[in-house]
């Protein structure tokens, strides 16, 4: 019989759960900045917790809108009723979302917005007599979650080999990481906007009458930090446009203000067709996620539906009351502060801190964009990811949390961050990095 406290029954998600429970690391409360240990010691968050407290922890508007809402309407379906924060709120994302992109379905998380962008694609070339169009384009190393269709058009091995055919028609194209042409450059990598090029290939190999959608993460996060080479995603649009295809953005991690933008479609000017969210849209106190629908998608289906329900789709929570005032409270603050603005005025400084790192022990590239860092360490020979992980737990010690996957540092701090605080994430990991082998 476990005990209150034991940590048998929690089964972690990605976690090594017996190296974890054998040796753990907890946290009680959250400020700011900092995560706090149940011994009081501060810890300073260099990844948004997960790439999604943007506005920093605890703050008290959106806590304060929460309380309100749990209070006012705990629960209400969105099937077939209607409450007004949910109209509310997704109202105000089509004011900061790209021109026209502004019909939202929500769901509560990014695997869900993954997924369920993937079936509007589908629905919608069925809505206007394509439905010959079925394939599924997604990229080596991506991430769009957990679920069937994230994981089918997703490209991290280990998360697919051990489940199976997954959903069918799906093809890849290749990933954008080059370090051997674009190692420690600053910003969008210089070389490999052919990389888009591969779609035409598929074009070649499946005829383009096939295929429903492209989906890529406009900067790759979970996969270790990739960015598009310069030129890629305009390319990898117009060849979308060309051939008839949908593109869909998973901002998951790049949408609310990380590149010092709204959203990557706003900072590298290319517009997808479906656009999906989640994380910093309720600055993650309440779990949400959403996916924004060009105007012509949403009237398509809504036109050409056979039967009273358009979409057969959607989720117990979608729209759930407590998230929608989390994240009207959660763009009010975007506002206030002007944290999207935030971002982009200390991305130099953030660039600056990152490519420092370039002479400490073991990397061997640097990427940076906005206010995300990515530090590929070499492997430890015979020891995958061990460098990674003792550089991880070193820092955590040090009193400063970042990510890693892999062999690569992953760094995505709050937009709250100060100058200081940028330069105690690079002091840190520097003498982390030295003080392993
Ligand atoms: C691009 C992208 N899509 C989808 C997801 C999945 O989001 P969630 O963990 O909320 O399901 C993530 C999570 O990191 C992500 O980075």
């Amino acid at each position: 019989m476990p005990t209150p406290n034991s940590l048998d029954a929690f089964w972690m998600p990605f976690t090594p759960n017996r190296a974890f429970k054998a040796d753990p690391r907890m946290i009680v409360r959250a400020e700011g900045m900092h995560y706090y240990t149940p011994d009081g010691r501060a810890v300073l968050d260099g990844t948004s917790g997960l790439w999604c407290c943007a506005a920093g922890h605890g703050r008290k508007p959106i806590v304060e809108a929460i309380q309100r809402a749990a209070g006012e309407l705990d629960y209400a379906t969105t099937f077939n009723l209607g409450h007004p924060a949910a109209f509310e709120f997704a109202n105000r994302l089509g004011e900061i979302l790209p021109d026209q992109l502004d019909r939202v379905f929500f769901t509560n998380s990014g695997s869900e917005s993954a997924d369920t962008a993937l079936k509007i694609a589908l629905a919608y070339q069925k809505a206007r007599g394509k439905a010959g169009k079925y394939r599924l384009i997604g990229r080596e190393r991506g991430y769009h979650g957990t679920n069937f269709g994230g994981i089918s058009v997703g490209g991290i091995v280990r998360n697919r080999m051990t489940y199976g055919p997954m959903v069918a028609g799906v093809d890849h194209l290749p990933h954008t990481l080059d370090i051997a042409r674009n190692a420690f450059s600053r910003g969008e990598p210089p070389h490999g906007v052919e990389f888009a090029d591969a779609l035409e290939r598929l074009v070649q190999l499946h005829d383009a009458s096939t295929i429903a959608a492209v989906i890529v993460e406009p900067v790759a996060g979970s996969t270790g930090v990739i960015m598009p080479p310069r030129g890629y995603l305009k390319r990898l649009r117009d060849l979308c446009t060309k051939h008839d295809i949908l593109l869909i953005f998973d901002e998951v991690i790049t949408g609310f203000g990380r590149l010092g933008a709204p959203f990557a479609a706003d900072f590298f000017g290319v517009k997808p067709d479906i656009l999906t969210m989640a994380k910093a849209i309720t600055n993650a106190a309440v779990p949400m996620g959403a996916v924004a629908c060009s105007r012509d998608i949403y009237d398509t289906i809504l036109a050409n539906a056979d039967t009273p329900i358009e979409l057969f789709h959607g989720y117990t929570t979608s729209g759930h009351p407590l998230a929608c005032a989390a994240g009207i409270a959660t763009l009010n603050l975007y506002r206030d502060e002007r944290l999207f603005e935030r971002a982009a005025e200390l991305a130099p400084y953030w660039e600056d801190a990152m490519h420092s790192l370039r002479d400490a022990a073991h990397v061997i590239d640097i990427r940076n964009l906005g206010l995300i860092g990515g530090v590929e360490l070499e492997p430890r020979p015979g020891a995958p990811t061990q460098r990674a992980l003792e550089a991880f737990k070193h820092c955590f010690d040090a009193g400063v949390l970042i990510r890693v996957t892999g062999d690569i540092l992953a760094f995505s701090p709050p937009l709250i961050i100060e100058k200081a605080q940028i330069d105690q994430i690079a002091d840190t990991v520097r003498s982390a990095l030295k003080s392993i082998p």
